[in-house]
Parts: structure tokens; C-alpha cells; sequence
């Protein structure tokens, strides 16, 4: 059967990944999570003393110059059978998801030289289609043609209430209303950023699930799939 490319884009904490997971493991296509590639990066300049989690200070010229070195790629943990976003051929899946990363993600992601070594690598992932990529860029800029484009939006409490609940499970140290601040400022700055900013495809489905339950988003989207595979 014909195979299609699904771009999910969307705010921080919309529950982009679960549904882009579900509708991978459900058609058998690829999961790509182009978010991990921007957080690898910046936990790259976090560790090499570009930025300076303490102060802020973020020397972007070094990391221009240390670009070239940095690379991103996925690999399969074969204990788990998922993918793991690998930085210099190190997985730093558990190590990217801090609020020290996040805290820094959206400035290291407005940088074009980055988007420009990151973006090429996506396009090569879905070249065979039969990819779902979920990010901010990827029905825009990524994946224009994409088949099938979703916009994945909810009210900034209820993600902060989400992602706030992933960060204790993971045993962080972190206030609901830090974390209200981080969603916030990163919708903002990925928003109005020059570079690929995040806005809705004019040809993308928009999905608001504040108050949408997991098994009825998935349920709804998967056929939504189907009916468009089936008719290629
Ligand atoms: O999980 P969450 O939705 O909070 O974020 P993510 O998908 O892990 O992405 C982290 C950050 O990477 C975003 O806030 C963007 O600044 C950046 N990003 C981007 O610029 N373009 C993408 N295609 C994906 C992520």
C-alpha cells in the first residue's frame, strides 16, 4: 500500500509525540521526534560550557564553530525496541527532557545554521515516506507536501498541568508554575521567531484536545489516516 507522510506540529505539551507514536506503531511507519534533535544540541552546548545554565551566558559563536562536530542521530535501544535520539553516538534520551534544557531549547532552535543542519537531516529520514514527524516546522518547512498535517493546540494550563506531572514522575524538582513560565515562553519564542516559526499549515487539520481524551484523539486521527491511504 501507498505510503504517506504525517508532519504533527503544534505547541509545547500538546501530546504530540503520544499521537505520533500511536499512529506509527499502528501503520508501521517511522516515529521521528525532530524536538529531541533541537534538546540534543543544547544539551551538547550545556555540557561543552556554551551556555551557562547559572548565568544565562550563551556563546553562539562557539557554538557555530562547534556545529559541524555535533551529531544527532536515532538508534534503537533493543532492550526497549524504541528509538533513541544519540548525541556523538551517546543516547541522551533520559537526559534532555530537564527543565535546563528546555529552559535553553528555544534559543539554540532559532539559530538558522542549526535548523539548516537539522531540517536536512529530517528530510532525509522521510524521503521514503512513510514517516510521522511531529515538531513545530515540519508541515511548513519540513514536509510541505506531507499527505496528512495536524496542528495540535490546548489551553497553556492544561499542557503545564501535563508536562508538570512527566517532570515529577521523572523525579524533578520543579514548581507547576516554573513550568506554566517555560510552556509559555517557548510558545512565545517559537512563535515569533524569524526562522521557521511555528504557525499552523494553511492545509493542516487543527486539533484542540483541552478536553479531548487519548483513545478518541487517536481513534479519530488514525481513521483519518486510513481513509486518506486507502484513496491513493
Ligand atoms: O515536548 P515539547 O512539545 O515541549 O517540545 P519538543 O517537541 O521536545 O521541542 C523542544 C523545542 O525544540 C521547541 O520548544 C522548539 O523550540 C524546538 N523545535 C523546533 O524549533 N522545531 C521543531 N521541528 C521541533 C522542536
Amino acid at each position: 500500500m501507498a505510503k504517506i507522510t504525517i508532519a504533527i506540529d503544534g505547541f509545547s505539551s500538546t501530546g504530540k509525540s503520544t499521537v505520533a507514536r500511536q499512529l506509527a506503531d499502528a501503520l508501521d511507519y517511522i516515529y521521528v521526534d525532530s524536538g529531541a534533535m533541537y534538546r540534543a544540541v543544547t544539551f551538547f552546548a550545556i555540557n561543552h560550557g556554551i551556555i551557562d545554565p547559572g548565568s544565562g551566558a550563551f556563546d553562539r559563536e562557539a557554538l557555530l564553530e562547534q556545529l559541524p562536530q555535533i551529531k544527532v542521530a536515532f538508534r534503537k535501544n533493543e532492550n526497549t525496541g524504541k528509538a533513541e535520539v544519540c548525541l556523538n553516538d551517546e543516547s541522551v534520551e533520559d537526559r534532555i527532557r530537564t527543565m535546563e534544557v528546555s529552559s535553553f531549547v528555544s534559543t539554540v532552535a532559532a539559530i538558522p545554521e542549526v535548523r539548516q543542519k537539522l531540517v536536512e537531516q529530517q528530510r532525509l529520514m522521510g524521503k521514503n515516506k512513510g514517516v510521522v514527524m511531529d515538531g513545530r516546522d515540519i508541515g511548513t518547512v519540513v514536509f510541505p507536501d506531507a499527505e496528512l498535517k495536524l496542528f495540535m493546540t490546548a489551553s497553556p494550563k492544561i499542557r503545564a498541568t501535563r508536562r508538570y506531572k512527566e517532570l515529577l514522575e521523572k523525579g524533578e524538582e520543579i514548581t507547576y508554575e516554573k513550568v506554566l513560565e517555560n510552556v509559555e515562553a517557548r510558545d512565545l519564542a517559537d512563535s515569533t521567531r524569524k526562522d521557521s516559526p511555528l504557525i499552523k499549515a494553511e492545509d493542516a487539520v487543527e486539533i484542540d484536545n483541552s478536553d479531548m481524551g487519548e483513545k478518541e484523539q487517536f481513534e479519530r486521527i488514525l481513521s483519518h489516516a486510513r481513509n486518506l491511504i486507502s484513496g491513493r
